[in-house]
């Protein structure tokens, strides 16, 4: 899919706000190695190179990195994919922040993640969990069969796993669990057409597709469905539910 990285970076910024915290439980270091898996426009990264840190920034979207390079041109960028990582025993720490919902060869990225690391290396990510934008999913879909696009209203295109699920994968492929959380995280959309602009921002695999008509069709029926339990005082909330985790390469 195509990314707009103006978009994202003014109407979705709230993606790398909430990324400081993961920050905060990487505590990077000064002279570490760390690499950004899904770093987006840069931001994220950036934060991490000025603690010291060298950071290489690694995300699939090439309008992503193209405009990280722009932003940010002493922090090395690189197009690349999660689940088809190239790095052995480089790292001091893998950081991930909003990323890993997007790749359904989880087991893959998990191995990748895991070689690219130093032994003892750290891998910290946050990402959608089990039960993540449920509402918005949920009335998507039916606004989508409703409209008569039943396929396209069946395709996988995130994985939310639970906390058990991810944690023993991460223990199957030689990880320690050190940390690992599971909690709701509704977060506040921009303006009295948030949900709007998420569902075209980040909607865009159930979309692209649709004519204008459809898009605007199936939009409507969403806001309807979901506005009492993701409208409250006048502004629009993603039900978000994150995964948290912090683990160690044995
Ligand atoms: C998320 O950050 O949870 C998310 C982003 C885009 C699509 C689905 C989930």
């Amino acid at each position: 899919m195509k990314w707009n990285t103006n978009l994202y970076d003014q109407e979705h910024d709230f993606v790398s706000k909430y990324g400081e915290d993961v920050i905060a439980l990487l505590a990077p270091q000064k002279d570490e190695y760390i690499l950004d898996l899904g770093c987006g426009t840069g931001d994220l990264a950036a934060i991490i190179s000025n603690k010291g840190a060298t950071v290489i920034g690694v995300d699939n979207s090439p309008e992503m990195i193209a405009s990280a390079k722009n932003k940010y041109p002493a922090i090395r960028f690189e197009i690349g994919s999660a689940d088809d990582l190239g790095y052995a025993t480089a790292f001091d720490a893998v950081f991930s922040n909003a990323t890993l919902h997007w790749v359904l060869e989880y087991e893959k990225a998990i191995q990748c993640i895991y070689h690219s690391l130093k032994p003892g290396g750290r891998f910290v990510a946050e990402f959608g969990g089990k039960g993540n934008v449920a509402h918005i999913i949920r009335a998507l879909q039916s606004a989508l069969v409703g409209n008569g696009y039943a396929a396209l209203a069946a395709k996988k295109v995130w994985y939310f796993p639970a906390l058990s699920e991810y944690s023993s994968l991460l223990e199957k492929q030689g990880f320690r669990v050190v940390f690992a959380t599971h909690f709701d995280r509704s977060t506040l959309l921009k303006g009295a057409t948030g949900i709007r602009n998420w569902l075209h921002m980040f909607g865009q695999p159930y979309l692209q597709t649709l004519p204008a008509a459809a898009i605007d069709a199936v939009l409507n029926t969403v806001e309807e469905q979901i506005r009492p339990t993701n409208f409250r005082n006048g502004s629009w909330y993603a039900d978000y539910v994150r995964l948290r985790i912090v683990a160690i390469k044995q």
